[in-house]
């Protein structure tokens, strides 16, 4: 089976962590795709949604679903969004697609997070995909350097200028041992905007497409 079919399923079974009527925080990439064009068949069900990036928005508009500004939905029920690596402790990297910036404050806004990936996105440990970090652009130069002091190997996005005008410094060579301590330390820099690191607030549901089916896995009350 391939890659596409397994995170069609992942976004599938998302369908079933919504409630009814609510408003539904949306998140960026390949497989929230398939997941917005799955709401779409939802019909009124549910109200609207609150959107992270302008091509979710696009893509929610074009099925005729309401799009609302986070500042007028209030705390939301659900949040449903991909990720680009994922622990078994529901750990994240996100930021693949430029958009962990909105994806972090519509998932800090929302109740549950409702992750959905397909199997290779699982790893023991965060760091095989180099970590993005959003930078204030006159901070690229000093914010890189200090990636580097840290053992990271971090390439500037070129040609990527992010929704809120922003640059994206790339980290590669990391292995993240304490995603939550690492995630806190990159906050206090400088001129860092967003760490694509989702430890803080991790997932608090991960849907995994696999070949067999969707595996379900939860993060334990308190962890
Ligand atoms: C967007 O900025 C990312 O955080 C995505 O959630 C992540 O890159 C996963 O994207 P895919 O579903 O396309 O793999």
């Amino acid at each position: 089976m391939d890659q596409d079919e397994k995170k069609r399923r992942a976004a599938a079974a998302a369908l079933e962590h919504l409630g009814r009527g609510g408003i539904v925080g949306v998140g960026t990439g390949s497989t929230v795709n398939f997941f917005i064009d799955a709401l779409a068949g939802l019909g009124r069900r549910i109200e609207g949604a609150v959107s992270s990036s302008e091509a979710s928005t696009r893509r929610l508009a074009a099925h005729g679903i309401r799009v609302l500004d986070l500042n007028e939905a209030g705390e939301l029920d659900v949040y449903v969004d991909g990720a680009d690596e994922a622990t078994r402790a529901l750990h994240l990297v996100k930021g693949g697609g430029g958009a962990l910036t909105r994806e972090k404050i519509v998932a800090a806004a929302s109740r549950r997070f409702v992750c959905i990936v397909d199997e290779q996105k699982i790893v023991e440990r965060l760091g095989r995909f180099p970590l993005p970090v959003e930078v204030i652009p006159m901070a690229r130069s000093y914010v890189a350097r200090e990636l580097a002091a840290r053992g990271g190997d971090p390439v500037w996005r070129e040609g990527c200028i992010t929704d809120n005008g922003n640059h994206i410094l790339d980290v590669r060579g990391l292995s993240i041992a304490d995603p939550v301590a690492f995630e806190s330390e990159l906050n206090q820099l400088a001129g860092v905007v967003t760490v694509g690191l989702f430890a803080r607030r991790p997932a608090d549901v991960l849907l995994v497409g696999t070949g067999a089916g969707v595996v379900t896995l939860e993060r334990a009350a308190g962890s």
